[in-house]
């Protein structure tokens, strides 16, 4: 059948198509990418996106909304009664949205914070130097240790010496369990509150292969595209813990967003969140954070054998990083090779990186997208030692040392790749084993 978008718009229509085929065909590693149902994407393409709503459910500034009422309250409380919360608001655009606006419910401009540095796996928003968060707020980040986990000594010197009003926990690139208490007792001491960005996790936590921050934190944000297979879009939840810290936290997290930062809610994404809300509040959905943990922990043991370094030694999670600095910084050459022999990653720094972000050491590779395909241990441990070999295949490509000589080097290393046989003949082996796995829609 010839679809209408395909008759109105034959451009667009074959570059859709075109990505469908790479996500098909693909392996898709990047930790914070998933593959929606097709109930998803429906809730999502439909005629919602119609509508405007600037407000919240029974009390909005636009007529003609009863039905986008049902559908706001229908995922508030699909959200409550899945994370054991007392209030959420579903309308953040996304997840960095989200944060902006708990900065801006809580906090005066110039307060201190504190969060994860983003070379040691933090997230751009919770205080990174080029994030409007640092510019509207006094940013003190705290670090991982060598081994990879949360230096907790620095986190309380720096709690004791610039008494932070606000304390991120929970990371973009970090393979360990997030300790909420740890970040509880500290955040409690100077009477911080503390902000858990369940980002990545959230769909481990929804599993039960993750701990809860629901009795440590007293406002906890997600985006909803990561573990938790929703569209693109982001919450806000409210603690109990949090209400009992300022009884009107609710009130200023909805005002915060509406009409604190955003305008009309994008009520398309509400419907599909609700779905994929619905969706993992069902049994299967634990079957899958199971599996997914299981299919990272499996790959890690696999590059650990193979000789690959990783930071932190391994994972907990969905996530690892591995650390090729001693390979020659080779992360921005791995993820474009990578992506020739058709395997999708993103280069990454690793904590304490000597190179810089646009040509780090590290690679973070997770296994969510993976997991929903269907894919299982032995197919772990495949991709694991295709990895290698891509690494060990590349390693004379150094980066070098003169920073004015990297882009030419990159330019010279890509054309090569390009025309590579021994990463075409991966490429076949990878299509060869996507072509039995579906893409969940
Ligand atoms: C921990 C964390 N918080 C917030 C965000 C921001 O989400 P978005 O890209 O939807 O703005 C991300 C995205 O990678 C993230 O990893």
């Amino acid at each position: 059948m010839i679809s209408k978008l395909h008759n109105s718009d034959p451009k667009i229509y074959k570059f859709i198509e075109q990505e469908k085929k790479r996500q098909q065909e693909g392996l898709e590693l990047i930790p914070s990418e998933n593959y929606v149902s097709s109930a998803v994407l429906e809730a999502m393409g439909s005629i919602l996106t119609n509508k405007y709503s600037e407000g919240f459910p029974n009390h909005r500034y636009y007529g003609g909304n009863p039905n986008i009422d049902l559908i706001e309250l229908e995922c508030i409380n699909r959200a409550k009664k899945l994370f054991h919360v007392e209030h959420v608001n579903v309308q953040p655009y996304s997840g960095s949205p989200a944060n902006f606006a708990v900065y801006n419910a809580l906090l005066e401009p110039g307060d201190p914070i504190t969060g994860m540095n983003l070379l040691d796996g933090g997230h751009l928003t919770h205080g990174w130097k080029v994030s409007a968060t640092a510019k509207f707020f006094k940013s003190y980040p705290y670090h991982v240790k060598p081994n990879g986990r949360v230096d907790f000594d620095e986190l309380w010197n720096i709690a004791k010496e610039y008494k932070p009003k606000l304390i991120w926990c929970g990371a973009t690139a970090y393979a360990r369990t997030i300790e909420f208490e740890k970040f509880s007792e500290i955040a409690d001491s100077v009477n911080a509150y503390l902000i858990a960005d369940i980002s990545h996790i959230s769909g481990l936590i929804v599993g039960g292969v993750h701990p809860s921050p629901v009795p440590f934190a007293h406002v906890i944000t997600t985006t909803t595209h990561k573990t938790l297979r929703g569209p693109r879009g982001a919450m806000i939840m409210v603690t109990k813990k949090g209400i009992k810290k300022d009884p009107e936290i609710a009130q200023k997290i909805d005002k915060a967003i509406f009409p604190g930062l955003q305008g009309g809610p994008h009520n398309h994404t509400t419907a599909a969140i609700a779905v994929a809300l619905g969706e993992a509040a069902k049994p299967a959905f634990k079957t899958y954070a199971k599996q997914i943990v299981l299919n990272a922990k499996t790959m890690a043991a696999e590059f650990t054998k193979l000789g690959i370094t990783l930071v932190s030694g391994g994972t907990d999670n969905h996530l690892m990083l591995l650390d090729l600095s001693k390979e020659g910084s080779l992360g921005a050459q791995l993820e474009y090779a990578m992506d020739v022999a058709h395997m999708t990653a993103n280069k990454n720094t690793i904590p304490g990186d000597l190179a810089s972000p646009y040509y780090p050491s590290g690679l973070r590779l997770g296994t969510p997208a993976l997991t929903t395909r269907g894919m299982k241990e032995p197919q772990m441990k495949q991709i694991a030692r295709w990895i290698v070999d891509i690494i060990n295949h590349i390693k004379p490509y150094r980066l070098p040392e003169d920073k004015t000589k990297r882009l030419e080097f990159m330019k010279t290393f890509k054309k090569k790749m390009d025309k590579d046989v021994f990463l075409k003949s991966v490429a076949r082996e990878v299509m060869n084993l996507t072509s039995q796995y579906g893409t969940n829609t």
